[in-house]
Formats: structure tokens, C-alpha cells, sequence
């Protein structure tokens, strides 16, 4: 046995994050960490790699006790970690990002040759063969991810922890990052993998523990388990079917928006759309193939420079999101880390926040309508806190990101964008979310859907637009509508349907 958890305990005013949670890691194996929001995973892993003091417990690796009182005495003795929001530098060179700290010098100074030598060598390995001259941030994601496990692994060398690392990547680049995981599990590391995507973790992982409320539920080898026994694990009860029901009246549903030849050079194509009452529009694609930025452009982030928007009366503006605000529009995006949230602030307060900002600061809202609302949607999203009071930077990722779609929510658009609403969040809280969509649009607010989970759109969405290059390239309408259509439109090459 490579490294071993005994009895691991973290308690944090009003929760006990961690209770007595046992881990055995082995060399050579990917073991899988799951549970349900706010269950302990993150602090788990900031436990064993000393960013946070544990309250109890014994860690030891390869038969000796350890504790590490810093993320930097974790990777001296071998433990490395890799979240989910790179933690390199975007405007440091790839070869400075990977040799950051260890830079080979000559009389004193970096010598970048032998940096840039050094750094090629190691990504080599890896099989990747970039420019590592360029600034990190001019590379997509998978490969910031890659740069950053590669350092890591350098540094570190035994053990690997991977938090939600796969959160904002699409397949192809998962299937990248899958195999310099499955190319270092040869190499005798063990991997320590956090997800919500069951189906990555069926495909990569040897062993799973699962986790609830702190404490250890199960660990046991992925072959022996179903998707189902793994969600039940989580749940802690057996899962209803959460199919939703197909839209129905779609057809029939008056047009409330008019988007015609909207575009911005270098962004997105111009593209037509007209977006119904009570109607799902869900917006399929690669990353990058132009969906987050037909997103930004309705809410006027990256405003149009040709086109117009309209509705039953006339021209809607869109230069900016107060304007999109001012007309009914929310959008919840993707990332909701750099956006989203207050961190000192309560989850009653980042709930209220977009509500009070579209009343005017100088009205605030009454304290007693505000704490039913904050009630209301903590119930509703199922947002997993002690209480409405706590500041929201003291949630678990999921929680936080379920209270920033309640503060748009709150707000009662007529048109709601979101981009990949249920990712990094529990399987149960997900169903709640599309039930929670399908509600809002009976109810008549128009929603417009990113993701890159079919499935997901396929249930959710009455029509769904295919992008590709930067361009909408195929429309799919009613019995149409089914994930083999959208992987066929995303695949197939030339002409625009
Ligand atoms: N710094 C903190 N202060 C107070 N409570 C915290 C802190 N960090 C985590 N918690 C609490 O500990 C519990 C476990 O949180 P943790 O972040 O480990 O969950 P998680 O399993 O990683 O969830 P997710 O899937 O949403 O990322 C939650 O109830 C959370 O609110
Ligand atoms: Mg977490």
C-alpha cells in the first residue's frame, strides 16, 4: 500500500466536514472520489495535502506517519495536486510555468535554453510537442491541464490528486488528459480522481470510494458496481427516474424574441434565431465551437456589431448587460468562480444580490422578504448549507454554483441563458435543475441551454441549434431532436445546414 487514511476528521463550526474516513491508495491505480455535494471530497484532499489542519486521523505513506503542514511539505513527500481552476501563471511561458521554482541557471541567471531544453523533455513524455515559448494562456484548456499535471507529477511524484479536473473540457480533450492519466498509472503513481461524471469515472478508474456527509460509504473496485448502485451509494436512497417529460406545445408557443443576422467578426458568424414563450433552446457544440460566445453576445457581454433583436414592441437594446438586464434577460455563466460569487458574503446575500442591484441600491429589500426568498431557493436547489447566514465562500463548489443560478432565478427573467448549468453539480441536484427548467418554462420564461451533456439537451431542450466553427450550422426541431442527430451536425464537415 502506497499511502494510507485512517479515521480522518475535519470539523468546521456548525458542520463536520469529515468523520472518521478511512482510505487505502495503491500504487499503480486510478481510485475514484465521489459523493454528492458539500460530502467532504475537496476537503478531503486538502487534508492529505495540508491545506487544511485536520482535527484527527493518521496519514501514512509507504508504512511511515506523515503530516504535512503545507501544500508545499505535501509535494516534498510525493503528493501532488491538480484542481479543477489551473493553478498556474497565463502569462508565464509554458516552459516557466513547468519549471517554475526550479529553473536551471547559469552564473546566477535563468538559462532559458536549458529551461526550454528541460521543459520540451518533460512535456515529451506526455506527448505533447507545443511551443514552450508561448504564454500558457494562448493554450486551450486540456493542455493547461496537461501543463499542470506534468508539473505536479515532476514535482511530486507518488501520488496524484485530480480535483474535478475534467469540469471544463470537451470530449476530445478529455480523452487527452484520460491518456497521460492512464500513461502515469503505468508508471506505478496513484491517482486520486474527484468527478461528477460517472460515466468518465466507469471509464478510468479502478476503485471508488464513495462519500456522504462526511463519512465513507463504500470503497470498492468499479467492476464490481452499476451506475445505478454507485448513485444509490451517494444518494444514500434509491433514485427516481428523472426523465423529463418532451415539451410539449412547443409548436404553437408565440415568439417572444427576434434575433436576426446578430454577429461580431472574429466571434460568432451572424446568425438568426427566434426564441418562442415557454420554449427550451438548447445550443450544442464543441468548446470553442461558438456557444458561450452566441451567449455573450445575446446578453450583450461582447456586444453585436450587425443585426437586430426585437420583440412584440419593437427593438430591444444590447450593448451592454445592463441593457440585456433592463430587458428581461438573465444569463448564469459558465464560469461562475470568476463571476458568480461574493465569497464574504451569505448565501442569503448572493441570492438577493442580482434582485437588489435591477431595484436600485437606495430600495433595499425588506430583511423578512429576503430571508423567504433565500429559504425558498435554498430548499428548491437543494442548496446544502448549515444555514442561510453562512458566507457562501464556506460552501462546498457545487452549493456555491447552485446559489448563483438562485440569485438569476430570483430575478425572474423572461429570457434566461445558461451556460452548463448542472456542471460540478451532484447527480441529484441535476435532475432538480432540469425539473426546476422544465417549471420555469411552463410557467413562460424562455430558456436557452449550453451543454456538452446530449443527454442533458436532449431532455431538457424543444429545439436545439448545432455550432461549429464559430457558426450555427444545423437546427433540430421535435422528433429530431436526439443526441445522435447533434453528434452527427457536430461531426460532419462542410456545408452549413
Ligand atoms: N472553509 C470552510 N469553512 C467552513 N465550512 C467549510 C469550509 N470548507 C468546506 N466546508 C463545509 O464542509 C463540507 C464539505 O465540503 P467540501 O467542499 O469538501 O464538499 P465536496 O464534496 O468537495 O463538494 P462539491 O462536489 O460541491 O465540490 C460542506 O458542508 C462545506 O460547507
Ligand atoms: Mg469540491
Amino acid at each position: 500500500m502506497l499511502l494510507s487514511i485512517r479515521s480522518l476528521t475535519k470539523v468546521f463550526p456548525g458542520t463536520r466536514a469529515l468523520d472518521g474516513v478511512d482510505l487505502d491508495l495503491h500504487a499503480g491505480e486510478v481510485h475514484a472520489l465521489l459523493g454528492e455535494n458539500g460530502a467532504g471530497k475537496s476537503t478531503l484532499i486538502k487534508c492529505l495535502t495540508g491545506a487544511y489542519a485536520r482535527d484527527g486521523g493518521v496519514i501514512t505513506m509507504e508504512g511511515a506517519a506523515i503530516d504535512p503542514r503545507s501544500t508545499l511539505e505535501a509535494q516534498g513527500l510525493g503528493i501532488g495536486t491538480v484542481y479543477q481552476e489551473v493553478n498556474l501563471l497565463e502569462n508565464l511561458t509554458v516552459a516557466q510555468n513547468l519549471m517554475f521554482g526550479r529553473e536551471p541557471r547559469k552564473w546566477g541567471l535563468v538559462d532559458s535554453r536549458a529551461l526550454r531544453r528541460q521543459a520540451q523533455a518533460v512535456l515529451g513524455q506526455y506527448g505533447l510537442d507545443i511551443d514552450v515559448d508561448r504564454d500558457l494562456g494562448s493554450y486551450p484548456v486540456a493542455i493547461r491541464q496537461i501543463v499542470a499535471i506534468a508539473r505536479a507529477v515532476e514535482i511530486s511524484g507518488k501520488v496524484l490528486i485530480l480535483d474535478e479536473p475534467t469540469a471544463s473540457l470537451d470530449a476530445r480533450e478529455v480523452a487527452m488528459v484520460f491518456d497521460v492519466v492512464r500513461g502515469l498509472r503505468a508508471r506505478g503513481m496513484a491517482i486520486v480522481f474527484v468527478s461528477h461524471f460517472l460515466d468518465q469515472v466507469f471509464e478510468l478508474a479502478d476503485r471508488v470510494t464513495v462519500l456522504r456527509n462526511g463519512r465513507r460509504v463504500a470503497s470498492q473496485p468499479v467492476a464490481e458496481l452499476t451506475r445505478m448502485s454507485l448513485v444509490e451509494q451517494m444518494l444514500g436512497r434509491a433514485l427516481e427516474e428523472v426523465v423529463e417529460a418532451p415539451h410539449e406545445g412547443s409548436e404553437a408557443a408565440p415568439p417572444l424574441l427576434h434575433f436576426t443576422g446578430m454577429g461580431r467578426k472574429g466571434v460568432i458568424e451572424p446568425f438568426d434565431l427566434t426564441v418562442g414563450a415557454g420554449e427550451v433552446v438548447g445550443l450544442a457544440g464543441l468548446l470553442g465551437s461558438g456557444r458561450t460566445e452566441t451567449a455573450e453576445l445575446l446578453f450583450g457581454i461582447r456586444p453585436a456589431q450587425s443585426g437586430t433583436a426585437r420583440d412584440a414592441n419593437g427593438d430591444i437594446v444590447l450593448s451592454n448587460p445592463r441593457t440585456a438586464i433592463a430587458a428581461g434577460f438573465g444569463f448564469a455563466p459558465e464560469d461562475r468562480k470568476l463571476d458568480g460569487i461574493v465569497g464574504d458574503l451569505s448565501v442569503r446575500e448572493n441570492i438577493i444580490l442580482g434582485m437588489q442591484a435591477q431595484r436600485g441600491w437606495a430600495r433595499p429589500i425588506p430583511r423578512g422578504q429576503q430571508n423567504k426568498l433565500a429559504e425558498d431557493y435554498i430548499k428548491r436547489l437543494d442548496i446544502r448549507t448549515s444555514d442561510r447566514e453562512k458566507p457562501i465562500g464556506q460552501l462546498s463548489g457545487g452549493n456555491q454554483q447552485k446559489a448563483v443560478l438562485a440569485r438569476w432565478l430570483a430575478m425572474n427573467p423572461r429570457f434566461l441563458i445558461l451556460d452548463e448549468p448542472t456542471r460540478g453539480i451532484d447527480v441529484g441536484a441535476h435532475a432538480e435543475i432540469l425539473r426546476l427548467i422544465g417549471e420555469l418554462t411552463r410557467a413562460g420564461m424562455s430558456v436557452l441551454v449550453i451543454s456538452s451533456e446530449l443527454d442533458e439537451l436532449v431532455a431538457v431542450a424543444d429545439r436545439v441549434i448545432v455550432l461549429r466553427d464559430r457558426r450555427h450550422v444545423a437546427e433540430l426541431t421535435g422528433s429530431a431532436v436526439g443526441s445522435d442527430r447533434i453528434m452527427q451536425a457536430i461531426a460532419s464537415e462542410g456545408e452549413a445546414a
